[in-house]
């Protein structure tokens, strides 16, 4: 697997402060914007850097994704999401995520067949599911379940061997597809659905998920293609919170299965991955395009904490690619299900109409996100709600893989370790509890 690239000097950036002054390096990788190295700063000047939530700062060197924010541009590893969306399949994309480069035909075949042979789980994973209660969050049961995984598999947890490196992402990107299918299976109290390796990867999932053994299950291409696409849209985002959180276990020296786990936590909150979700129950709140109005000036009022979920992006400040593409495949899929009137979606039009066109939104940049649509197109394809979050974890896993397996590989790697600006008491001596007022 490839390491990361290295950036080059560009020039230097000159900081003063308390009469000295320091000279930092100016770093360019092959696109994006440049970033002053700060790594000599507090050895120079004395002082650390302060900026909560990472929005000015580059956590590390990357060759996997990149995201023109102002242009709506996102590309894996070079390629433009909308040739890979439209041409390529999901394990060809995630080869090229983790290998760096499209696979040739027997290089895809090898890759096919290895995810293929580990869809099946331990079975004394199966048992997992009887301490659930039934009506456990599907996110719940995946982060448990896959967190768990390091239990099952102890020969492919040394983070050290590259080899085990690669049969542990093997066994994820197989397996959690199992998983996720088992926990709707779970909720929804029907018998478990064992993988079928004659299947690709989302007929399978999609076999999983959506069949009984009363009858056959009849797979459409449309909504095949459908899957794979979604899958493909979810798959990279460079640095975003549950990558970075995968990248934080992972510099520790945390087992893959621990790393993906902490990773598939961090995409639940309704800020990130859990968005696709809250759409869908802000269109059910909202319920008719006639309150529209009313809930965008809810929105406008800061003291409401009212979002417009699936709007907003902290580095797009145009449209995402991805809710583009979400939005022609959401017309595909409605219509290879025959269905003409959808009310969801053309309350999410209107309601994506208006806000375009409100001066709150355009002054803040905030457009669709991946999740705006996602969740109209997972409904109709007969998933429910709560699986809309699952579904982006699974597709993320290779994401979260890739990005691992680059750090690990990264010769600059260390435990991430941020400082702060404490504001806490002075040292002061401890009181006996008698004494305190
Ligand atoms: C994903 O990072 C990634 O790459 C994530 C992701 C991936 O693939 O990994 O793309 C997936 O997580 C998509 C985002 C899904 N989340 C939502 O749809 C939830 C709604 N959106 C927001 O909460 C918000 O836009 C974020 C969390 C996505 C981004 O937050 P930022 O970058 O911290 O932006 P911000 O909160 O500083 O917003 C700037 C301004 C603020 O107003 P002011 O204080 O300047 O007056 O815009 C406002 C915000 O209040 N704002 C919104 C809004 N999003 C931002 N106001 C109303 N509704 C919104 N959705």
């Amino acid at each position: 697997m490839p390491h990361s690239a290295t950036s080059k000097q560009a020039g230097t950036a000159t900081l003063s402060y308390d009469g000295k002054s320091a000279s930092l390096p100016v770093l360019t990788g092959s696109l994006g914007p440049a970033c002053v190295d700060v790594r000599k700063l507090q050895g120079e000047l004395g002082v650390f850097t302060f900026d909560p939530s990472y929005g000015a700062t580059a956590s590390c060197e990357s060759a996997i994704t990149y995201i023109d924010g102002d242009a709506g541009i996102l590309l894996y590893r070079g390629y433009p999401i909308e040739q890979l969306a439209e041409k390529s399949t999901f394990l060809e994309v995630a080869y090229l995520l983790l290998f760096g480069n499209l696979p040739n035909k027997a290089e895809l075949g090898v890759f096919t067949n290895g995810v293929t042979r580990h869809t099946m789980l331990h079975e004394q994973i199966r048992r997992f599911w009887d301490g659930f209660r039934r009506d456990a969050h599907p996110m719940a049961m995946l982060c448990s379940v896959v967190g768990a995984m390091s239990a099952f598999y102890p020969d492919s947890i040394d983070t050290q061997d590259p080899r085990q490196r690669e049969i542990s992402a093997y066994r994820m990107i197989a397996k959690i597809p199992t998983i996720t299918a088992w926990a709707h299976k779970y909720n929804a109290g029907q018998p478990f659905v064992y993988p079928r390796n004659d299947l690709n990867y989302s007929e399978n999932f999609l076999h999983m998920f959506h069949a009984v053994p009363a009858e056959p299950y009849e797979q459409n291409p449309i909504l095949t293609r459908a899957m794979d696409r979604i899958l493909i849209l979810h798959a990279d985002h460079e640095q975003n919170a549950s990558t970075s959180t995968v990248r934080l276990a992972g510099s520790t020296g945390a087992n893959p299965f621990a790393c993906i786990a902490a990773g598939i936590a961090s995409l639940w909150g309704p800020a990130h991955g859990g968005a696709n979700e809250a759409v869908l129950k802000m269109l059910a709140e909202i319920g008719h395009k006639d309150n529209i109005p009313a809930f965008i000036e809810q929105v406008k009022d800061k003291n409401s904490h009212v979002k417009l979920m699936g709007f907003g992006h902290r580095v797009y400040k145009n449209f995402d690619p991805r809710a583009k593409i979400m939005q022609q495949t959401c017309y595909e899929v409605l219509g290879a299900l025959g269905i003409k009137d959808e009310p969801m979606l053309d309350l999410a039009m209107e309601l994506e109409r208006i806000a375009l066109e409100d001066e709150y939104f355009v002054s803040r940049k905030l457009y669709p996100n991946v999740d705006f649509y996602s969740g109209i197109i997972l409904k109709a394809m007969g998933f429910p709600t709560t699986m809309f979050t699952p579904i982006f974890a699974l597709a993320r896993t290779v994401g979260w893989i890739s990005q691992w397996m680059e750090m690990i590989e990264d010769p600059q790697q260390r435990i991430g370790r941020p400082r702060q600006i404490y504001t806490g008491a002075a040292a002061r001596d401890y009181t006996p509890i008698d004494q305190r007022g």
